[in-house]
């Protein structure tokens, strides 16, 4: 992987575009992929995230180092996990039922939501991230490293590289990486647990992680 990871992103909806803008803006290359049903992607992503590229599902899994994941939660599994083997995947996904209406095979299943799709792909490095905030709220924040308002973002998965990696590009967006260990402990990112939706420093998202970890040892 070069220096600066090529960055695939899926879903050119509120928070892929936003992810985009801020990313090109970065210094990244970008690649997105759209859902079938958005014509005209080309001209829209030339006005909402100029500068990125709009390429089809092969060819953005060909170029990115990093994919992100940026789909209502529902259609996660319609993006290519097969072809994801040794990528850098960020799930930014949300179960959020009063978005995705109640999943009965998710509400039934003990793991975290971003381990049920990693299992889409055990040979995909799978970081839970760039979930927990509104896109709004990445895009209206981004801070120089060391402001003392500077935001934070959590990165949990099973691959301390692929964290790394991930930390280093949140760093480059403007927050704070908050490196939250396993992929297990992104319960405490999902809807309805304390850090989602919540501006935090890296001390208080620390110390809320540390405590949804004690809750559930
Ligand atoms: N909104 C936020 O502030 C925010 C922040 C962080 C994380 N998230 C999470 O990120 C995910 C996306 O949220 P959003 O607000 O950006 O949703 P959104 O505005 O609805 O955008 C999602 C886009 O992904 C498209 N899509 C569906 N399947 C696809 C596929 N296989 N390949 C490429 N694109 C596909 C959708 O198209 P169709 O309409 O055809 O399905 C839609 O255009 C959600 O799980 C959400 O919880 C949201």
């Amino acid at each position: 992987m070069a220096d600066r990871p090529v960055i695939g992103i899926f879903g050119a909806g509120k928070v892929g575009t936003a992810l985009a803008r801020l990313l090109v803006d970065a210094g990244y290359e970008v690649a997105l992929s759209g859902s079938p049903r958005q014509t005209a992607l080309d001209l829209l992503v030339s006005v909402v995230a100029p500068g990125a590229r709009v390429r089809t599902p092969e060819e953005l899994v060909r170029e990115a180092d990093v994919v992100v994941v940026a789909v209502p939660f529902g259609k996660a599994a319609s993006v290519p996990w097969d072809a994801f083997d040794g990528k850098v995947v960020v799930d930014a996904t949300n179960y959020w039922p009063p978005v995705d209406g109640h999943i009965a095979e998710i509400d039934a299943d003990e793991r975290t939501t971003s381990e049920v799709h990693a299992a889409l792909n055990p040979d995909a490095r799978v970081v839970k991230s760039l979930n927990h905030l509104g896109y709004h709220d990445m895009e209206d924040d981004p801070m120089p490293a060391g402001s003392p308002l500077r935001r934070a973002l959590a990165v949990v998965g099973d691959d301390a590289e692929a964290r790394a990696t991930v930390a280093r590009i949140i760093d480059d967006l403007g927050f704070d990486p908050v490196d939250g260990g396993a992929l297990a402990n992104g319960r405490a990112l999902e809807p309805g647990h304390p850090a989602f939706g919540r501006e935090l420093s890296a001390a208080e998202l620390e110390r809320l992680l540390a405590a949804e970890r004690a809750v559930a040892a």
